[in-house]
């Protein structure tokens, strides 16, 4: 164990960064600028060529930076699996999905540490970064590991450290967002702390890895169940004719006891729609029902339903039907400025009204192209003139640097799920 503290300490670990996506890659260039060699590992040919290049397809790293660590040398991508023997310190960042039954599917942790156990060797640490439900790392990872003869916490360490990552946020980001490390033995614990502190102030240490995993579905259950909350209340205060938004703003000027959320179209992303449903199964295993996640899950799922209904009522107040209605979806991402459709509502709902008879066309400034039922859509190339050829425009994503006032003039209707449009003059707008 010194050697391995020794070696972090002074920089000279090695680190293999397992899966260099929107977690992987800018971990790997932070911990490549503080001075340690970093290997980015990945399955995927194209992103190791492009990691490599210096072109970076994550947004909240750029390209500029990617070439800085390439060039100094700290960091090289590569696809040979050799690379997790060199390593001293590996970090797991690969996805966690859910299936079509709404069921964790670790089958990624489990590939790659079955990769990590085939080369595992002494004084080695191993961090997962996952979201994952809390058991993952004892239950999952260790026995793998355990195999080959070497002990944790002597020979080899293991932790659960959860990413925090927030894409698209410009205040926080994996500079500056405190980590919670859980090691399955306190020096396992001490040397991943290590590891964080290189970079970030504030490592908060945890009794275990199952505390570590539960706070990381904690914060993405507190957002999940007051999302769905505000969306349950954004559906009344449109019976009551009550604006949400209004109320929401006024809500906010008390100083303490209240934090905003905001109605949409349905969650999306990568974390808050799967992450709480890891627990929800879990919990089963207990003959624990997790009944806040599975309302919070049924009120979102409802919410695209909801947002095409919207656009009926808009449609109807015109005389017209959906059913060969011309709509223009605004933007796919599953929130403003990212680049990410993941989830995302758009899915849901450009399935719907073409269900119903519309047709269908999107705007999105981050998202040229965009895959749905095997068919690809392309961006149209947004022209204000153009928006009068639309019997509505639906915003599902409010990017920003758009000018939503000339949207609402120039559009014949517009439903909005996002309050893009803050001018409450126009006549033609419904919001969520
Ligand atoms: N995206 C987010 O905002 C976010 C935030 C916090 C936590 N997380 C969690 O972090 C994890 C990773 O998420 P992400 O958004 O970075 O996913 P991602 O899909 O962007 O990236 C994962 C990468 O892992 C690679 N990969 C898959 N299997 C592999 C294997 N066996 N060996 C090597 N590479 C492999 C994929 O090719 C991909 O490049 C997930 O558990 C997610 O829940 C994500």
């Amino acid at each position: 164990m010194k050697k391995l503290e020794k070696s972090i300490k002074n920089k000279k670990a090695k680190i293999t960064i397992i899966g260099l996506g929107y977690v992987g890659l800018p971990l790997a260039v932070v911990l490549a600028e503080q001075g340690f060699r970093v290997f980015g590992f990945d399955v995927q040919k194209n992103k190791v060529k492009l990691v490599n290049q210096g072109h970076s397809y994550i947004a909240d790293i750029s390209s500029a930076d990617l070439q800085g660590v390439l060039k100094s040398k700290k960091f090289s991508a590569t696809t040979d699996k050799k690379i997790l023997k060199l390593a001293d310190v590996i970090i797991i960042c690969v996805p966690t999905p859910l299936d079509k039954y709404k069921q964790p599917d670790i089958t990624y942790i489990q590939s790659t540490v079955k990769e990590i156990a085939r080369f595992i060797r002494k004084g080695q640490l191993i961090i997962l970064e996952s979201t994952t439900y809390p058991g993952t790392t004892r239950e999952v990872i260790l026995p793998v590991l355990q195999k080959s003869g070497l002990k944790v916490g002597k020979d080899f360490f293991l932790a659960f450290s959860p990413e925090r990552i927030d894409p698209g946020n410009q205040k926080f980001n994996v500079r500056n967002v405190p980590k919670v490390v859980g090691g399955i033995t306190p020096k396992c614990t001490k040397l991943t702390s290590l590891v964080y502190r290189s970079f970030l102030d504030k490592v908060f240490k945890v009794s275990s890895p199952e505390a570590a995993e539960m706070t990381k579905i904690l914060e993405n259950t507190f957002r999940i169940v007051n999302v769905s909350m505000i969306n349950e209340l954004a559906l009344l205060c449109g019976k009551m004719g009550i604006d949400i938004w209004e109320v929401i703003e006024a809500a906010k000027t008390k100083p303490y006891g209240f934090m905003p959320f905001y109605p949409g179209p349905g969650i999306g992303g990568h974390c808050i729609p799967l992450d709480p449903f890891y627990l929800s199964w879990k919990a089963k295993e207990y003959g624990f029902y997790t009944r806040f996640i599975e309302l919070g899950g049924e009120i979102n799922d409802q919410m695209p339903h909801f947002v095409v209904t919207k656009v009926i009522s808009g449609l109807n107040r015109h005389k017209k039907s959906l059913n060969g209605a011309k709509i223009l979806v605004w933007g796919v991402a599953y929130k403003k400025d990212v680049a990410d459709p993941r989830e995302s509502a758009s899915y849901h709902v450009i399935r719907d009204l073409w269900k119903k008879g519309a047709i269908v066309e999107y705007f999105d400034p981050y998202i040229p192209e965009f895959k749905i039922d095997n068919k690809n859509l392309k961006s149209i190339e947004y022209q204000p003139k153009n928006l009068k050829h639309y019997d509505c425009v639906l915003i599902l994503a409010d990017h920003s640097n758009l000018n939503y006032d000339e949207v609402a003039k120039k559009s014949l209707l517009v439903v909005d799920t996002r309050n893009a449009i803050k001018n409450r003059k126009f006549k033609n707008i419904l919001w969520l």
